[in-house]
């Protein structure tokens, strides 16, 4: 993991994925760049910077590399919902990315930087992200470290579900989290995906969605708020 004094860089798609970081931290700046609103401070005694991405990779990478490149954060954080795709995991069940990859890449790709199918969750982050979890009151679901699967599209069809399950058995689908991993790659820098589900991905996935992006954005706020807490520990 990066050092005490990094900038903790930490994305959401939604603006309800970052709301509830956004109104505990202590905000000494806005910059606007890319699309987006960066808010700097410091949040659980840490220093922060904050931003609602917008959805899908190019948003993703985009803020990714200005916290990274332009700013200097030493770490990224993306926090935030996702289809359950993984057997056994239901909404507001939890997953920690232990490696990222796209579902929507043709393998031609491989051939080019960064040559690779799967992006790793940093170590240190996943064993911070797991003590996190364990604090009491911080998960109503589950905890699974496992794959995230990256595309641009909202799955919500049991077809298309299937067809992701077999080419690269996620545990969950979102449309940022590899794109936010390629890049802190590219950049020599941690990074870790938090995911909470908010539906399956399946047929039911859009009513699902709705009643559970309140509680599943939440929950993920809540665990990147238990790490700060706990890098101190
Ligand atoms: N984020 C939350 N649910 C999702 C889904 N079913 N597909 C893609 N991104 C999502």
């Amino acid at each position: 993991m990066a050092n005490d004094t990094a900038v903790w860089g930490i994305l959401g798609a939604l603006d309800r994925e970052v709301a509830s970081l956004r109104a505990e931290m202590a905000v000494d700046r806005v910059e606007s760049a890319l699309g987006a609103e960066f808010a700097f401070g410091v949040l659980r005694g840490r220093r922060v910077a904050v931003a609602c991405c917008g959805v899908g990779k190019v948003n993703a990478a985009a803020c990714a590399t200005w916290l990274l490149c332009a700013r200097g954060c030493g770490l990224i954080l993306n926090a935030g919902i996702a289809g359950a795709v993984g057997h056994g995991l239901r909404t507001l069940d939890v997953v920690a990315s232990r490696e990222l990859c796209f579902h929507d890449q043709d393998p031609v790709m491989l051939k080019y930087f960064p040559k690779r199918r799967l992006f790793a969750g940093d170590p240190g982050l996943l064993a911070l992200c797991r003590r996190a979890c364990a604090r009491p009151g911080v998960l109503q679901g589950a905890y699974r470290e496992g794959r995230v699967a990256t595309g641009d599209r909202f799955v919500a069809d049991r077809a298309t579900r299937d067809r992701i399950a077999a080419a690269c058995a996620p545990d969950c689908v979102e449309m940022e989290g590899a794109a936010i991993a390629h890049v802190a790659f590219a950049a020599g820098k941690p990074c870790l995906v938090i995911r909470t589900m908010s539906d399956c991905a399946d047929d039911e996935a859009d009513v699902a969605y709705d009643d559970f992006i309140d509680r599943a954005a939440d929950q993920s706020a809540r665990i990147v708020l238990a790490m700060l807490e706990e890098a101190w520990a």
